[in-house]
């Protein structure tokens, strides 16, 4: 029997889950599930759901198998819809949220973190009305370690008890791993997944949907012990990858003193597998809607569902204050290169977080273009890919111009394919002579390096010193 599923939110999450879910089959190749992608009466949500129920995606994404799907699921086999009425939730047989859910950076050392939960609360509460008391729901948005218990329970508990329902309702925990991007669809379907939920019935109806969405022959699910430990396990993870990113950190400041090139280093660090091959390569700075904020979740659980301790994640918070910092220290290097940002012009190419991704959720070019505005510079924001560069830039400053003419420094700020297929002979010839380029990602080689230097360019790299000696070497020093 085919069942009806909702997946509330449709956003970089819920958007390419509602395809991964219409795209299930079983084995014969029957559909298994009818979706309904819901999403809020607001311009930015009827916006989402017109572009779903057109078999479009609203932003660019690289990956031709989403769109494909996308396509084949909306308009040729019509199992997927998207909607914003919220009736479509009383006939579920399992919902799927996927709305945001934010954290605002107080108190010293991010110590005091803010998470305004009163949205996430409505929105539960909005289906928590309508479902049948035998729906499965499923929490997919990152949430603080124990809000299943402590919120998404009590909320559903209250609004059956209105309803005359007795009955314990059925939610599960189990966190996305989706990584926009080429690969994007399959970074839901072929990746290990971890759930969890509160009952043995919940329990088994989440597995069973899990075995249809995810190709578990190769990627078997991995139970936890409760919703809890599953909600840990995402900002564990994501916590560890920004103590990680933020480590590397001090090693390029080193390596920039010390003349060398850390990527080089890093590269051959890598190479031993299984203890060293995650290892972070230096950077512009962390940005995207996760990363930034996900360890956060966890010192605000401590402070609100366990505040009798005062238990502090010091390292972790850390990590977040550095990776957050981090643009600041591109800033610097440009300084001393030019001495001051007033009257200069700056262009910072790359907006979005990631190679490829149309995603500009907290730039870490914001950071930048707001510390060089500060002291004066004029500075110009473009990216390869990005349409909307979200509500942080004055309109006038992002630059559509074809070229890099008649800036003083031109910075690249993410590793995005067009940038890395730059044509080095045309790109410099189009410069302002003396102009500084700035290398952030390892996005230019020695060769092209030496031939913006050859072409009587300046050149940094942030974690590439090495670069003073291929100056010498050009006699350039
Ligand atoms: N973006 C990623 O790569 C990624 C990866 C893994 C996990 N996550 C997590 O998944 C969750 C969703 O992330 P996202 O990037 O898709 O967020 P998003 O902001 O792109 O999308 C959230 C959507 O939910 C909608 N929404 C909010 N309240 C609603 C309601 N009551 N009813 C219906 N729709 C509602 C919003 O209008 C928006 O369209 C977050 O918790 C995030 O941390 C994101």
């Amino acid at each position: 029997m085919i069942k009806k599923v909702c997946v509330q939110g449709l956003g970089f999450v819920g958007s390419a889950m509602c395809t991964a879910i219409a795209s299930s089959r079983d084995s014969l190749g029957n559909v298994l599930y009818d979706v309904v992608g819901i999403d809020l009466d607001t311009e930015d949500g009827n916006r989402k759901i017109s572009s779903i129920n057109s078999g479009k995606l609203l932003f660019f994404c690289e990956d031709q198998l989403l769109k494909k799907k996308l396509e084949e699921a909306s308009l040729d086999v019509k199992n997927l819809r998207a909607s914003s009425d919220v009736n479509e939730y009383v006939d579920a047989d399992i919902v799927i949220v996927d709305v945001d859910l934010s954290v605002q950076k107080q108190g010293i050392s991010y110590s005091l973190p803010v998470v305004p939960t009163k949205s996430f609360e409505l929105a539960i509460q909005t289906f928590a009305k309508l479902i049948k008391p035998q729906c499965l729901v499923i929490i997919e948005t990152t949430v603080p370690p124990g809000t299943c218990k402590n919120i998404v329970r009590k909320i559903i508990k209250e609004e059956f008890s209105i309803r005359g329902i007795d009955s314990e309702p059925l939610i599960c925990h189990s966190y996305e791993r989706v990584m926009p991007g080429k690969n994007y669809l399959q970074s839901i379907t072929h990746i290990h997944r971890n759930y969890s939920a509160n009952s043995k019935e919940a329990e088994k109806l989440a597995k069973e949907f899990f075995e249809n969405l995810i190709a578990i022959d190769e990627f078997p699910l991995t139970k936890l012990r409760d919703t809890t430990s599953s909600e840990i396990a995402k900002v564990l993870e994501n916590s560890y990858r920004a103590m990680n990113i933020a480590f590397i950190q001090e090693w390029t400041e080193l390596a920039e003193e010390m003349g060398i090139n850390l990527f080089e280093v890093i590269d051959s660090i890598k190479k031993r597998k299984g203890t060293h091959d995650n290892m972070m390569k230096p950077g512009f700075g962390v940005g995207g809607y996760c990363l930034p904020k996900d360890a956060l979740f966890a010192q605000w659980s401590l402070n609100n569902y366990h505040s009798d301790k005062k238990l502090k994640l010091p390292l972790t918070l850390q990590a977040i204050a550095i990776n957050d910092k981090m643009p600041q220290h591109t800033f610097n290097r440009i300084k001393s290169e030019i001495h001051a940002f007033k009257g200069k012009s700056v262009l910072i190419c790359g907006v979005s977080y990631m190679p490829d991704v149309a995603d500009a959720r907290n730039s870490p070019a914001k950071v930048l273009y707001d510390l060089i505005k500060a002291e004066g510079g004029i500075c110009k924001v473009t990216d390869a890919i990005l349409s909307d560069y979200g509500d942080g830039f004055l309109q006038e400053d992002v630059w559509v111009g074809e070229n890099y003419n008649g800036f003083d420094v031109v910075v690249f700020a993410v590793k995005h394919s067009s940038y890395l297929n730059l044509d080095m002979n045309k790109f410099s010839q189009g410069l302002k002579p003396n102009c500084l380029v700035v290398d952030t990602f390892d996005i230019f080689n020695d060769d092209k390096i030496k031939c913006l230097l050859g072409a009587g360019l300046r050149v940094i790299g942030i974690g590439k010193g090495h670069i003073k000696e291929l100056k010498e070497l050009k006699g350039l020093l």
